[in-house]
């Protein structure tokens, strides 16, 4: 079983450089299905959720060579199969993204469900919607989403998403790539791994117009040809490292960004008493006065971004005064919440709501990561608290954390990592 051992209480002073963007990763991952030739992917982050994406690409039949540590060559000229393995597919929430790359080059796909998920709790009724607009026949049988066409082709249409969904932007967008004629997706989610996956797809030779806007065009094309496209850098990952120096003081350096995507977390940041210089790819991050308290509402992009919502509240724990967040994206995001209160945060959670009351200091703990950015919180926590704090089920961190323990401690922070006895339990997919 991984642990981290954080002695807090240091500031964090230095330089990091910031990653590929996890959840674009993992929709432009599946999306080099789609293509017929050599799609050469750059700053690819090493995560665990890109290396099960890519061996279930492998498992299909894609030839895949990784250049260095952050490029692959993914070659999905001879896929062998529409079918996904049950094992694989299952522990990633961003496996539906396979749908809508096979279905949109094949006319078929067999996708198992996420683990644990179904249409109810965990919906993606505005996924299937997309695809039976477009023509295909969607069923759950046996644990998998069958989804197949008529004559192997959809056919372009209007789709109108009832709610702002990131994945059914994503997955529409692909399997709309070469369906037959026009499509337009209204109401579409403008994050910008949604910018992201639409420039992967044109410059491989697809012509999607409006992403990051709410109405996406795409006109179908009967195929996609090789090419070579960068990742952009994760919004979210540098997020988590300005939130880490808010809370422990000090000041960063915060490489490689695009300061635009980070505006919504900065504005809120600067708010509570932390000073931001923006250069041209690059954030100076500094926390020398007390923290003040803020509200938080988490909003689709353009507004604050859910996944940032445990690391802001962590940071809000140290700040003077009352602070309100707003989870209004996902249901049950404060299952963290409970860990930080172990530490000494004073925390309470009605429904959608915690009302922040900010702490003089928090107090090292045992504690036990729930999912990805609830990690990250419980990583924030521990590097601001007086003492030592061992969190455990560190594997989820590192579902989309690139070597945090080694950024980290680039910035001075007293992390090590150690292993004892026992299996880390099997990540539930969740809903990163
Ligand atoms: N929703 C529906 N029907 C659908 C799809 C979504 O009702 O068909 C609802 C969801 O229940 C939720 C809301 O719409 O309340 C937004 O869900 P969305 O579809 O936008 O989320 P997602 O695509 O499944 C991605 C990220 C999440 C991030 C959300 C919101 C990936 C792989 N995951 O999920 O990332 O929270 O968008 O921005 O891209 C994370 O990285 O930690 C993470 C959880």
């Amino acid at each position: 079983m991984t642990k981290y051992v954080i002695q807090g209480g240091s500031p964090l002073f230095g330089e990091v450089n910031i990653s590929g963007a996890k959840n674009a990763a993992v929709a432009i991952i599946p999306a080099a299905l789609m293509v017929d030739g050599v799609c050469r992917i750059e700053n690819v982050p090493q995560i665990s959720d890109v290396t099960l994406c890519l061996k279930i690409l492998e498992q299909l039949g894609a030839n895949i060579r990784a250049v260095n540590r952050h490029t692959v060559e993914i070659d999905c000229t001879h896929i062998r199969s529409t079918r996904t393995s049950y094992e694989l597919a299952r522990k990633i929430r961003a496996s539906y993204y396979l749908i809508g790359a096979l279905l949109g080059r094949f006319g078929q796909a067999e996708v198992a469900m996420p683990g644990g998920c179904n249409f109810g709790v965990r919906p993606i009724d505005q996924h299937v919607k997309g695809f039976t607009t477009l023509g295909a026949k969607v069923v759950v049988e046996g644990g998998f989403i069958h989804a197949s066409t008529e004559n192997g082709r959809l056919k372009g249409a209007n789709i109108y998403l009832d709610v702002v969904s990131v994945g059914a932007t994503m997955n529409i967008m692909m399997a709309a790539v070469m369906a037959e004629g026009n499509t337009v997706i209204e109401n579409a989610a403008k994050e910008p791994h949604i910018v992201d996956l639409a420039n992967f797809l044109n410059s491989m030779g697809a012509n999607i117009r409006g992403a990051g806007t709410d109405t996406i065009k795409i006109q179908g094309v009967d195929r996609l040809r090789g090419g070579s496209y960068a990742i952009i850098p994760d919004q979210i990952e540098a997020g988590t490292y300005m939130a880490a120096v808010a809370a422990t003081g000090g000041q960063i350096l915060v490489k490689n960004i695009i300061p635009k995507h980070m505006d919504c977390i900065t504005a809120k940041l600067v708010e509570m008493g932390v000073e931001v210089e923006e250069h041209e790819d690059t954030l100076l991050v500094r926390r020398n006065a007390p923290l003040q308290k803020a509200n938080v509402k988490t909003l689709p992009y353009p507004g604050f971004p859910t996944d940032m919502q445990p690391q802001i509240t962590a940071v809000l724990c140290l700040a003077q005064g009352t602070s309100l967040v707003t989870e209004s994206v996902w249901n049950n995001r404060y299952r963290y919440v409970d860990e930080l209160k172990r530490m000494g945060a004073s925390i309470q959670v009605d429904d959608k709501t915690a009302v922040v009351e900010g702490v003089d200091h928090l107090t090292g703990a045992p504690i036990q990561a729930c999912d990805l950015r609830a990690g990250a919180a419980l990583v924030i926590a521990a590097l601001a608290a007086k003492g030592e704090s061992e969190i455990s089920c560190v594997q989820y961190i590192e579902r989309g954390y690139e070597d945090i323990v080694g950024k980290l401690r680039a910035l001075g922070a007293n992390i090590r990592v150690v292993e004892e006895p026992g299996e880390n339990e099997e990540l539930e997919a969740h809903i990163g």
